[in-house]
């Protein structure tokens, strides 16, 4: 069910009137149908956790600091051996075709021009070899495991040969509450838009379902991985495995004995389980509980650059823009992710500038102060 109104195609040019990251969510409006606007907007459930993701945010205030050094200034970040001129990545976003004609290809080309890391999707809506294509290094690929062990084996061979340089495992939405604004609006995947790098496989055997059995379980039971599938993938793949979807210290702490080279806290935007804390609300626990100089990466509610800081402050290495990253595509294409993306280094520069932070290193919580009190 699309909206009357009809959306305006992509721009080859950045709107005069984008002053900030977040402008794009505001003018996305009028260029995605409704219906898809729901699907990427709405979280699972009734949206309380996406909501609360992007309200935690100001929770915190930034302290300023005066007569700052800041000879050598720079956001660099070093992790997993790779080096990143600065902490803000593409999360992981299906089916980008729904916003553009040529979907992840232009976002690869922002990333490829601002020096972000991509992370591709399993339900990316062109192929891995179409976005090696456009984006230089960094790339990394974010897995689903599949039901069937050979097609989860079969991803991650083709990512690899594609020269995907480290695998991002979502743990967190092998089931997902859905969307109830996205079903509201009539949101379903036109034809014409698919997962490019699934194409091949055959379709999920039926549900595995004993008398009496709850369809929910089964589900899992047939979708999520084992234990032991993630541990055989971290010990034999020749690249960094990074677990996505952590909200509890106790998970964090199992994945970094099991051998994960990192984690990414993150509720998924909000798109899993309804009700679950915001993202930020766990960062600073969950830093505590693996410690200092063990990766860590955070998404969920981002829209500024200073959003970013409070992240960093919290205890992150880099943070994952996903929402904006379809908005932004939305509106002006690679032009317009790759804008969004110097919006959000620049704020987090004027934020590092102004509270006198020299690198990433140097924020530390110590920068934030509790709003709670109301004040
Ligand atoms: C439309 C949409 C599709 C998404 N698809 C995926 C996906 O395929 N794999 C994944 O790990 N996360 C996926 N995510 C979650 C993002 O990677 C990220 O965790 C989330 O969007 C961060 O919150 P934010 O949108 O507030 O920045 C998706 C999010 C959205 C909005």
């Amino acid at each position: 069910m699309n909206d009357i109104k009809k959306p305006l195609p992509p721009l080859d040019y950045i709107p005069a009137d984008i002053a900030c990251a977040y402008d794009y969510e505001q003018l996305a409006q009028a260029f995605i149908p409704a219906d898809i606007l729901a699907y990427i907007a709405g979280g699972s459930g009734h949206d309380i956790t996406q909501r609360n993701n992007q309200t935690a945010f100001q929770d915190w205030a930034i302290v300023p600091r005066l007569l700052a050094d800041l000879t050598n200034a720079n956001t660099e970040a070093q992790l997993f051996g790779q080096h990143f001129k600065h902490p803000v990545f593409l999360a992981p976003v299906a089916y980008q075709s729904l916003v553009h004609p040529q979907g992840e290809r232009e976002t690869a080309s922002a990333a490829e021009a601002t020096d972000s890391c991509m992370i591709t999707s399993t339900l990316a809506s062109v192929t891995l070899e179409q976005i090696v294509a456009r984006a230089k290094p960094p790339r990394w690929f974010q897995l689903y495991f599949q039901s069937r062990p050979e097609d989860t084996h079969a991803l991650i061979n083709r990512a690899l040969a594609a020269g995907y340089e480290a695998i991002v495992v979502t743990l967190d939405a092998a089931i997902q509450a859905p969307s109830i604004r996205a079903i509201r609006a009539g949101f379903k995947l036109p034809g014409n838009i698919s997962a490019a790098n699934l194409a091949h496989q055959r379709p999920d055997e039926p549900l595995q379902q004993r008398p009496g059995d709850s369809p929910i379980f089964a589900r899992y039971r047939q979708q999520a991985p084992a234990l032991q599938h993630l541990a055989e993938l971290i010990k034999a793949s020749p690249v960094p495995v990074i677990i996505k979807g952590v909200m509890h210290p106790d998970d964090a702490l199992q994945l970094k004995a099991l051998g994960a080279a990192g984690i990414i806290v993150s509720n998924h935007g909000g798109r899993t389980l309804d009700g679950a804390p915001a993202s930020l609300s766990v960062l600073a626990a969950i830093r505590c509980a693996v410690g200092d100089g063990f990766p860590l990466l955070f998404d969920s509610g981002i829209r500024s650059g200073s959003d970013i800081f409070k992240a960093i402050a919290l205890g992150a290495d880099a943070v994952l823009i996903g929402r904006l990253q379809m908005y932004s595509l939305s509106v002006a294409g690679a032009l317009g992710v790759a804008h969004m993306i110097k919006l959000l280094r620049e704020e987090l520069e004027l934020c590092m500038a102004m509270t006198g932070c020299a690198s990433l290193a140097a924020i530390r919580a110590t920068q934030l102060q509790t709003t709670l009190s109301g004040h």
